[in-house]
């Protein structure tokens, strides 16, 4: 494959909004050859390196889940037991990497890193999460919405709580798919402006009452107070973000039909109520699932373009 040719997936921006109509598209066909046990190996002996820098259970097992199912194979490497854990530069690995397999997932920190491995890969490499942005996530929530309801274009999502990559990643979506974007979060961790390309700004309205962000809503979404790589302000940010925990009453502000969603792992009393997570509007689980079927149709699609079959 020539460098001209190679797609990245690392930020949600990287694809259009035709090529989000066509990813859901195949999802949605890929999702019914794996609920019908059809054997489809577009990807056959293609492998797939699984770079994780942070933990995960969802990326992991819906990419090395979903190659397999696509005929091929995936190989997970971390950074404790490969030589990214003994400083070697991550241009000389995505060298290495990038010629001996056919695409990489790469979970880490700094949006930096993942960008400098992208620029020295031979293979298209997808985002699996950075301190920054976690496209493979909206791309699987944004389909979720519309199993459960219709296209989210012109639709009302709610973004409570911490500033981080969920939330960047959804100001970028909601920029590209057309919808509005309300967030609300603790003053001192409000979305930091200088991070937000100026024709993104207006794509996201803030609401320091996080009550009032959710008022219309057809789909309100949160994430963990504290992120991988955060640790250290865990209890600082227990207290500052006690206002921001999507309840009952957040929902009742919300259109009656208005869904719920969240990445996950989840903090039952934190973030969100035991309530709401486990009750009649939350499609987390449905979410959850979505990721391998998404992520198939973005491999697909980074490898082999668009199909018809
Ligand atoms: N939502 C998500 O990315 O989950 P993991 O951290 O388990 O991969
Ligand atoms: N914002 C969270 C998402 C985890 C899937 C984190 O980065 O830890």
């Amino acid at each position: 494959m020539s460098a001209k040719q190679i797609r990245h997936y690392l930020q949600f921006k990287d694809l259009t909004r035709d090529e989000y109509d066509y990813i859901f598209e195949r999802a949605r066909i890929l999702k019914h050859k794996f609920k019908s046990y059809e054997t489809y190996h577009p990807l056959h002996d293609r492998t797939l390196a699984m770079i994780f820098e942070k933990n995960s259970t969802r990326t992991r097992l819906s990419f090395e889940a979903g190659i397999h199912q696509m005929g091929g194979h995936a190989v997970f490497m971390n950074t404790r037991d490969t030589q990214l854990g003994r400083g070697e530069p991550i241009e000389d690995a995505a060298q290495v990497i990038s010629r001996m397999t056919d695409i990489i997932m790469i979970r880490t920190f700094g949006q930096s890193i993942l960008q400098r491995f992208a620029d020295s890969s031979r293979v298209p490499v997808i985002n699996g999460l950075t301190n920054e942005y976690h496209p493979c996530q909206v791309l699987a929530d944004i389909f979720t919405f519309y199993e459960c309801r219709e296209p989210i274009r012109g639709k009302t999502v709610t973004w409570v709580g911490d500033a981080n990559n969920m939330a960047y990643t959804w100001i970028e979506a909601a920029h590209i798919m057309g919808f509005k974007l309300n967030i609300s979060t603790p003053p001192d961790y409000k979305i930091d402006l200088s991070l937000v390309p100026a024709e993104l700004r207006g794509a996201f309205q803030e609401y320091p009452d996080p009550h009032e962000a959710c008022i219309g809503a057809d789909l309100i979404t949160t994430d963990v107070w504290t992120s991988m790589g955060f640790e250290a302000e865990n209890e600082v940010r227990k207290q500052a973000f006690a206002s921001w925990c999507v309840d009952a009453e957040m929902m009742s502000r919300a259109k009656p039909d208005a869904l719920f969603m969240h990445c996950l792992p989840a903090h039952r009393g934190e973030e969100v109520t035991a309530e709401v997570i486990d009750g009649p509007q939350s499609v987390v689980w449905q979410e959850a699932e979505n990721r391998l079927h998404v992520q198939k149709a973005l491999m697909e699609f980074l490898l082999l373009g668009k199909l018809n079959n």
